[in-house]
């Protein structure tokens, strides 16, 4: 059966550091095969077929920062896909921020599952139901994290 493309996920770059960010030097694809691809220095998509999906991940750590992403899911019965983006440090006392998306039977909605993990410690899990059809379009999905917040 021909792979179908179900989900594209586009990331775009944005940077406010003087030096700037770009997809090939800063990011490497993790795994795929082929599935993930950077088209421009500014542009990275992902997308999932029926024997696999994608991922990316970067090269440096970030103290702070703004993630934009732009998801289309899965339609249909998503069940057994998690669409997720996260960012984490590395240690025992890591720190982390989860964004998954956790894929349901045809009908029912997809649900948001957010975590954060401060020194290690998570249990910080929120479950959103979204006002939207998350597969119906590309909606852009934010973290913004600054030394006051996490949103
Ligand atoms: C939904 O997909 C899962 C995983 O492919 C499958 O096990 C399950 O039987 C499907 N359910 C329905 C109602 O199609
Ligand atoms: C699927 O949707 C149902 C109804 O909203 C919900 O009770 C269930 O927890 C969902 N499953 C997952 C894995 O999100």
């Amino acid at each position: 059966m021909a792979s179908t493309i179900f989900f594209l996920l586009f990331i775009s770059l944005a940077t406010t550091s003087l030096v700037a960010a770009n997809f090939y030097d800063e990011f490497d694809i993790t795994w795929g095969d082929g599935l993930g691809k950077v088209l421009n220095p500014d542009l990275l998509t992902l997308s999932l077929d029926k024997s696999s999906g994608s991922g990316f991940e970067s090269r440096n750590e970030y103290l702070f920062g703004k993630i934009d992403m732009q998801l289309k899911l899965v339609p249909g019965n998503s069940t057994g896909t998690v669409t997720a983006y996260y960012l984490s440090s590395k240690g025992s006392n890591w720190d982390e921020i989860d964004f998954e998306f956790l894929g349901n039977l045809s009908g029912d909605p997809y649900i948001l599952h957010t975590n954060v993990f401060s020194q290690g410690k998570g249990n910080r899990e929120q479950q959103f139901y979204l006002w939207f059809d998350p597969t119906a379009d590309f909606h852009t999905y934010s973290i913004l994290w600054n030394p006051k917040h996490i949103i």
